[in-house]
């Protein structure tokens, strides 16, 4: 269970008050929770479901993949949608597998298998919406890399980008162990939220969403 950053009862009312999954996505939502793999909150699939319809991506690239939950609620959302989408987890993939053998009806979806890290660098494509949902740390690391691949307009999100409410902490409160992702999540924040080239927002929905659209041909990142 991933640590909610507003209050309980109203994560509760976003659960629970807002349309349930059906079908498969119900199947798949449920087995994450039981099994203890995270996937994207329920709050994040609603939010989703409005948020690409209105934009209407043709062209979607995903970074972490696990089972791939949030992978086939794309698909279904966007029925004339190209999806790619990476992990590097073995378990993980092989389970995905599963799922996409079952439920990809329409073969929207291409399984990229191994670390980001190698395979951005092997996409020859431009995309219109990114979804990063991989190791916090590294988003900073792969986002020169996504936005190279990214067309102008295109928009990117990434999950889980308050560590808990930790983020809005002085470091030296932070845990040793959590100042790697934390220094990562504010090394994005610093690069994105006031680029000249770049539209962004933090959206307290689940652990935090930072969504980015950019907006020229060419976005130079100062580091
Ligand atoms: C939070 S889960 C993804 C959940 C999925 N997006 C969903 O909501 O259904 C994170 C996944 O990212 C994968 N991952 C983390 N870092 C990665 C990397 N550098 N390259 C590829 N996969 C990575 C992990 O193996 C894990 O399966």
């Amino acid at each position: 269970m991933r640590r909610p950053v507003v209050k309980e009862e109203i994560v509760d009312f976003l659960r629970h008050k807002q349309e349930p999954s059906t079908g498969f996505l119900a199947e798949i939502e449920a087995f994450a929770h039981q099994e203890n793999i995270p996937i994207i909150q329920h709050e994040v699939v609603v939010y989703f479901r409005v948020l690409l319809q209105a934009l209407q991506p043709k062209e979607i690239l995903e970074i972490g993949t696990a089972i791939g939950f949030s992978t086939l609620l794309m698909a279904d959302i966007l029925p004339h949608a190209k999806i790619k989408t990476i992990d590097r987890n073995p378990e993980m993939i092989s389970l995905a597998q599963e799922n996409f053998a079952k439920y990809d009806y329409r073969k929207q979806i291409t399984l990229l298998e191994g670390d980001a890290a190698d395979i951005l660098g092997q996409i020859d494509q431009q995309f219109d919406f990114v979804f990063m949902d991989s190791a916090k740390s590294k988003y900073i690391v792969f986002l020169p890399e996504i936005l190279k691949r990214l067309k102008k307009g295109g928009i990117i999100i990434f999950d889980d980008v308050f560590q808990g409410g930790d983020i809005a902490k002085p470091i030296e409160e932070v845990r040793r162990g959590q100042r790697t992702i934390y220094r990562g999540l504010h090394r994005l924040f610093e690069a994105t939220l006031n680029h000249p080239d770049l539209s962004s927002s933090l959206v307290p929905l689940s652990d935090g969403l930072l969504i980015v659209r950019k907006n020229q041909e060419y976005v130079d990142l100062v580091d």
